[in-house]
Parts: structure tokens; C-alpha cells; sequence
């Protein structure tokens, strides 16, 4: 027995990453950890795609529906995406080969907010669940699963699932014992209780993964770190993005509709982001809270200086120098940071009761504030829509930012009409380009447009998007969300043609 498998009948099921890849069968559905980047299984993924390739040499056919929490990493899924050893991909992705394929139509991929993956699979409506193959960081005694840095829908996968792989890696540190929270309350309706938690930082499950231990056929060990890459400093857009937010929340404070201490943030992924972030910090704000899905460096400083004084969420998606930092007083970030089933940190009604302010990145929003979060150009996906519905819908406040043009200014971010909606008007309360920020809240679709066009657009679309306004103003069949439908895409259908939306 190693000290990370204090289990004795466990430590008995220890095999190699090859053997347990064995077990996995094709066409099975595999349930698997892993959080943008953090808690994915290292070593059974690669040993799975090593078996399909020599499979498909043999012209055996070999592919798997692979589920997750969200995106993982290029051992994971770049290793499978690239043997075509995936069929269906579900809920969130990122990873460059697996996306091309998705794009060229080789792979089915649902998008699907995150919050609602595990109802969707306690329903069964993602049919049945073969293998749960989870990276933990330790086995305890009696068996429970000290969870890694991300705890996703594991919870989900190792209650469905036929039968259970583990991967026990001895990279995650065993400091992150007791930071964990597996709420086990839930329950389909119509048995639903309420969720006790009242803040972010409440505790209201336990620290450990529970398993049925009859269905773990293989517990495997590995060692490497999760792979996350360094994130380049804040570029000028995302720093006056920045200074747009943080200015309209002193105002907010001002104005009486938000406390010093703001609401419990939700943070989206990527660079603006983190900039974002950073300007809470600057902007003098301290002892806030945050209830979001990730915990990316910028979060990691806040909290280790204070302006955030306690952070739930499902994932430490950190790069190498936010790992050694985290690792170096994990002690201090265990008394600040709660990781919790994404079922939680995404839940409805907590994200309604705490009252979030949710702050994602978007492609583009047209002028009435619908957002797209994913295709460009309709069709082609980037990402996926992530955790950013759960929170835009329930949040206390809703912003989506983007710096007004993309493709060195080929793209406007304000478009007439998007060309895919993940986030309708109905749920958009302030679009932030670093030209302004644009305040929805309360106004009509003429006044939105208005707002959008004043405050967002680049100058160089400034005239164009007021010139279909105006016109659609004229000509529109109704008068109340003024449209040319014969041009509302023809900006995105130029950029296809031309390489550019001018
Ligand atoms: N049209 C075409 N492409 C666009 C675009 C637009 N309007 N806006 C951005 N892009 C492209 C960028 O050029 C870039 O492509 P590249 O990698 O080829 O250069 C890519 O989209 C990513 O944009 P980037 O500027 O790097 O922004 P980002 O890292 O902030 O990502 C989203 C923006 C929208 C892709 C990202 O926020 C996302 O995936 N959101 C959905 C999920 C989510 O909100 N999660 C939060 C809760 S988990």
C-alpha cells in the first residue's frame, strides 16, 4: 500500500495505465473528471488512445462518448480527439484538435450549461453511464476519495456509473484535504428540498467523494501536474474593459444598489477576465466574496491579499506559478476557498439567492443585447457556453465583455444580429467593450440599441451600426426591435467572403 491508497482492498486493484485501458470498452460511455485544465486523468486517457489507434489499424472500429465537467487538456482530450476516439463530447471543450473535428463535423458535441450536466444524467436523458474514470488525490481507509483539484461532476460519474476507475495522483498536493464540500442533498424533483447554503464560504456536504467500492474494477497511480498554460498580462482593452466595470460599481455604490462589498462575483475564463480582477484590486475593494466555477490566478492573488475574502467554486484551474504559490500556503487558501460538486457552484437557486454578479466574455452582441458566447459565424464553435448561463440568467447582475473588435479590427464584436444566441436580451444587463460600457437595465430595445451603439461600438462601426438602426427604424415590419432581415447577417456573411465585416 502507497500513503495515497490506504485503502488495503483498493491498493489490491492497483494495475498499470495499459491494463485499466483495457477494461474500456468501445462504444462505452466514460464519465470522466477534469475542469478547464485541473483534475483530469493523465495517464488512463493516453493509454486509451494508444488502444484505439492500434484498433483502428486492425480496422476495428473504436470511439467513446466522453463526458467531463468541462474542457481538460491535450492528454485527454487532444489524446483521443486526434485517434478519433470520440463520438459524442459532452458538456464543455477547448482543446484545439478536438474543436477542429467538431468543426469539421467528425464529432457530435453537445453544449449544455454546466450547472445542469448531473440533472441531465440522474434523468438519464445522457442515457447509461458505463465508467466513471476519475483522477482523485488519495484513497482514505475506509475508502472515501480524497477529491483533486477539481471536483466537476465526479460526484455524478461515480454514483451512475457501471463501474469505477481511479486514478490516485501523487502530484496534487495532500493539502488540499478539507478544502472540498460534496453536498449529497440533492434529489429530483418532485423530492427537491432547498440547498442550505447561505453564503459563499457555507459548508453543507462533506470533504470526501463517497464510492461504491464493489465498482471499482482498477485504481491506477499516477504523477504529473495538471497542465495549464501561463496567462500574459492584461493587454490595454482588457485594462480599460477593466476600468469601465469597476467604475460603474463604485457608481452602483454610490447610487445605493451595491454594498462596499459588492455581491458574490462569478468570473468567467480568460484574460479580460483576470484583468477584470485586478482592477477590484486596484479599484480599493476588499473582504469581497466569490461564488463562481473557477479559480484562475488572478482569483488565487485576490485572495491571497485579502480583497477576496472567501471563494467557492469547482476548480483551481491555476498556471505553474499559481500552483507553487497555492501549494506554499495552502494552509492560508484551505481557510478561503470552498470546492464544491459544479453541480453547486452553478445551482439556479443558489446563484439566484446569493445574487451573483456574473461577468463573462462573449463573441458578440447585437444591438438589442443578445449575446452570443460560442460560434463564429453562426456555425463554427469556439469554446462552449460554459457555466455563463447559469449565472447570467440567475445573477444579481449580468456582464458580458469583449473588446469591440476582434481579427485586428476585420470583426465588430455589436453586430446588427448575432449569428448564434446563447444569451438572449432577456439576460443581458451590461455589455463592456473598452470603448464604454453600456447600462441595459431597465430600457426598452430602441434604448438598448441606443446604449450599445453609443457606448460599445468601435468608432470605425459606429456609423454602420447606426445607419441600420436608423434604417430598420424606417423600414422594419414591426417597430419595436426595428430589424432588416435581409441584412440583420449580412456582416458576418461579408466577413466570409471579404475576410472583412467593413
Ligand atoms: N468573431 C470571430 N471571432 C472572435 C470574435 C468574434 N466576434 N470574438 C473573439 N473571437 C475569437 C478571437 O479572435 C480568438 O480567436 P483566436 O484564438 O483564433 O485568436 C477567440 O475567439 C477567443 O477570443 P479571445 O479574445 O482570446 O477572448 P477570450 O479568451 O476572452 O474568450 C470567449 C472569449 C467568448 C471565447 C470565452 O469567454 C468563452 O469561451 N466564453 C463562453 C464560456 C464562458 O463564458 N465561460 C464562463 C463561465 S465558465
Amino acid at each position: 500500500m502507497t500513503t495515497r491508497i490506504a485503502h488495503a482492498g483498493l491498493a489490491a486493484r492497483r494495475m498499470s495505465a495499459e491494463q485499466a485501458a483495457g477494461l474500456i470498452l468501445p462504444g462505452m460511455t466514460v464519465g470522466m473528471s477534469g475542469f478547464t485544465g485541473a483534475g483530469y486523468p493523465k495517464a488512463v486517457p493516453l493509454a486509451l488512445a494508444t488502444r484505439i489507434a492500434a484498433a483502428h489499424e486492425r480496422g476495428d472500429k473504436f470511439a467513446l462518448r466522453i463526458l467531463t465537467g468541462a474542457s481538460t487538456a491535450p492528454e485527454l482530450d487532444g489524446a483521443l480527439a486526434r485517434v478519433g476516439g470520440i463520438d459524442f463530447r459532452l458538456p464543455y471543450q477547448s482543446d484545439p484538435e478536438l474543436r477542429a473535428r467538431i468543426n469539421a463535423g467528425q464529432i457530435e458535441y453537445m453544449d449544455i450549461h454546466l450547472g445542469q450536466v448531473a440533472q441531465y444524467a440522474w434523468c438519464g436523458f445522457l442515457g447509461k453511464i458505463d465508467v466513471a474514470l476519475i483522477e482523485v488525490a488519495g484513497i482514505l481507509p475506509d475508502g472515501r476519495l480524497l477529491p483533486s483539484t477539481s471536483v466537476g461532476n465526479n460526484k455524478t460519474w461515480l454514483d451512475l456509473a457501471d463501474k469505477v476507475i481511479l486514478e490516485v495522483n501523487r502530484r496534487q498536493p495532500e493539502g488540499l484535504d478539507g478544502m472540498h464540500d460534496i453536498y449529497y442533498g440533492t434529489a429530483l424533483p418532485p423530492h427537491r428540498k432547498p440547498i442550505p447554503l447561505l453564503q459563499p464560504g457555507d459548508r453543507i456536504g462533506e470533504p470526501y467523494l463517497r464510492c461504491d467500492l464493489d465498482k471499482v474494477i482498477a485504481v491506477v497511480e499516477s504523477d504529473a501536474p495538471d497542465r495549464l498554460g501561463r496567462f500574459a498580462p492584461p493587454d490595454e482593452a482588457s485594462r480599460r474593459i477593466a476600468g469601465h466595470l469597476v467604475e460603474f460599481f463604485h457608481h452602483e455604490i454610490a447610487a445605493g444598489r451595491l454594498g462596499d462589498q459588492l455581491l458574490p462575483l462569478q468570473s468567467g475564463v480568460g484574460n479580460i477576465a483576470n484583468a477584470v480582477l485586478g482592477g477590484l484590486r486596484e479599484g480599493g475593494f476588499r473582504g469581497l466574496t466569490a461564488f463562481t466555477e473557477v479559480i484562475q490566478d488572478g482569483m488565487l492573488e485576490l485572495i491571497g491579499d485579502g480583497t477576496i475574502e472567501m471563494a467557492s467554486a469547482t476548480s483551481l484551474s491555476l498556471s505553474p506559478e499559481g500552483v507553487e504559490e497555492f501549494v506554499r500556503r495552502i494552509d492560508f487558501y484551505r481557510q478561503h476557498i470552498v470546492l464544491r460538486p459544479q453541480e453547486m457552484s452553478n445551482h439556479a437557486e443558489l446563484v439566484r439567492r446569493l445574487g451573483c454578479i456574473a461577468m463573462n466574455g462573449m463573441v458578440e452582441a447585437d444591438l438589442y443585447g443578445n449575446v452570443n458566447s460560442t460560434h463564429v459565424a453562426g456555425s463554427r464553435i469556439i469554446n462552449g457556453i460554459g457555466g455563463s448561463g447559469d449565472f447570467a440568467r440567475n445573477g444579481f447582475l449580468s456582464c458580458f465583455m469583449s473588446p469591440s473588435t476582434a481579427k485586428d479590427g476585420a470583426i465588430s464584436a455589436l453586430v446588427p444580429m448575432v449569428s448564434h444566441v446563447d444569451h438572449t436580451e432577456h439576460d443581458v444587463g451590461l455589455v463592456v467593450t473598452e470603448q464604454g460600457l453600456a447600462d441595459l437595465r431597465g430600457l426598452s430595445p430602441k434604448q438598448r440599441a441606443r446604449a450599445v451603439i453609443a457606448q460599445c461600438a468601435h468608432p470605425d462601426y459606429r456609423p454602420m451600426l447606426q445607419d441600420y438602426f436608423d434604417r430598420a427604424c424606417r423600414d422594419s415590419y414591426g417597430k419595436h426591435t426595428p430589424h432588416l432581415l435581409n441584412e440583420a447577417l449580412s456582416w458576418h456573411q461579408r466577413y466570409l467572403d471579404s475576410g472583412s465585416m467593413r
